[in-house]
């Protein structure tokens, strides 16, 4: 693949940035866009405007038909059995909140355990923080190794006989560390537990089929996978969807309403309650059509590359502390420079045109475990090249003269 053309697709890059081209290495934040999917929105709004799945009119039966294609795409994109097992939410945290409010709903109560582990985002251990408050649960944390990994073993050895559900980060946005899901759900479900993945680091870089990696719950988030804002995934398995009660109520998820009482709609309707994120959703259609052109294993490759070139580089300078160093890894790399506070590195590699991120990523319980208040991070995209790493590289070293490092 040719990432200069690629590249190209991107309307960001057309522009200097204040002056310099832009490097993007925060793409485990929100990726960039291409112009197929900020086209699709400027035509949905412009020329086929319509609410979804209410009225009969031309504009509106055309309008749901388009949003429930991109129902249909994400099933065969991530391989599930049933369109009806995808879920629009306006997020991956939305997915999360939406399983941990209704899971603990009808599932948990006193004294059960929900296992999470230290490298967890935010969005996956404040949706169980509110059930603790709740329903007095308790929520353990599978440890992290000296890799900055979650193995199996360290899974295994936090399961009790109350642990309820497993719910667990497909790669992780700080170490890069890509944990053994299948693994983790074959053994969860020996033991009748289900499992929720956070796949929102793993949806966008690795090759995603829900029938093999068979979890009861994937959360997938729109905006790191080339697609706009306010739009999110979650699969379910068909049995949970049915079974759990639904999550917000409102027009569009009822079957009847009665003074006496309400039944609910089918699914996926069930969780999808008021007016949808509609253009956004019907624009997610082409990010996942933009990521099967290139095809999601030359995507995994490219990265993987820039990844073993961003290592070596990065290893090579001296005064860069690389945090985590896992088997099985992303295109993530976080680091700390001694002297320098990774919000300064941030600042200073911005005024090159390098734009990564700083600070505990949404981590604060990995930063705690690390003994670090906050990192800096390069993430990578399929637009990435090793010029942006050497870039980022440079700037590095601008940053250690500016400090007056004595590293060289
Ligand atoms: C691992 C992980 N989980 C959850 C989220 C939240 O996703 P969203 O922005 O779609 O709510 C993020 C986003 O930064 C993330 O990196």
């Amino acid at each position: 693949m040719n990432i200069d053309d690629i590249k190209r697709e991107f309307p960001i890059f057309d522009d200097k940035i204040q002056n310099n081209d832009l490097v993007y290495l925060d793409s485990a934040n929100s990726s960039q866009k291409p112009r197929v999917v900020v086209d699709r929105i400027y035509d949905f709004y412009t020329k086929e405007f319509s609410n979804v799945g209410r009225s009969v009119h031309y504009l509106a039966v055309a309008a749901t038909n388009l949003y429930e294609q991109t129902r249909v795409s994400v099933q065969k994109y991530i391989n599930a059995k049933d369109k009806d097992e995808i879920v629009f939410t306006k997020g991956a945290t939305e997915a999360i909140n939406l399983v941990a409010n209704t899971f603990g709903q009808k599932y948990l109560s006193e004294g059960d355990e929900v296992l999470l582990t230290e490298l967890e985002h935010h969005s996956n251990y404040v949706p169980w923080h509110f059930l603790r408050k709740a329903k007095n649960i308790k929520i353990e944390f599978a440890e992290i190794n000296d890799n900055g990994e979650v193995t199996l073993e360290a899974i295994e050895k936090k399961i009790t006989n109350k642990t309820k559900i497993i719910s667990v980060s497909h790669l992780s946005n700080v170490t890069g560390a890509i944990l053994p899901i299948k693994e983790i759900v074959q053994l969860a479900h020996s033991k009748n537990i289900p499992v929720l993945i956070d796949g929102c680091q793993g949806a966008p870089h690795l090759k995603l089929d829900m029938q093999d990696i068979d979890c009861d719950f994937y959360a997938i988030s729109g905006h790191k996978m080339y697609g706009p804002t306010g739009i999110g995934i979650l699969y379910a398995k068909k049995k949970w969807l049915e079974d759990l009660p639904p999550y917000q109520g409102g027009g569009g998820m009822i079957n009847e309403v009665k003074k006496e009482g309400i039944t609910y709609g089918e699914l996926p309707n069930k969780y999808e309650a008021g007016t949808m994120a509609t253009a956004q959703v019907i624009a997610f259609n082409e990010s996942i059509k933009f990521m099967e052109k290139i095809g999601i294993q030359n995507i995994e490759k490219h990265e993987k590359e820039l990844l073993d070139y961003g290592l070596e580089k990065l290893r090579k300078n001296n005064s860069v502390n690389i945090i985590g160093n896992p088997k099985e890894k992303g295109g993530v790399i976080s680091f700390t420079i001694e002297g320098v506070h990774p919000h300064d590195i941030a600042t200073i590699l911005d005024e090159d045109g390098v734009a990564i991120r700083a600070g505990h990523h949404c981590c604060q319980i990995l930063h705690d475990k690390l003994n670090l208040p906050a990192t800096a991070r390069a993430s990578f995209g399929v637009y990435n090249t090793k010029d942006d790493i050497d870039k980022l590289d440079e700037s590095i070293n601008k940053c250690k003269k500016i400090f007056n490092l004595k590293w060289t």
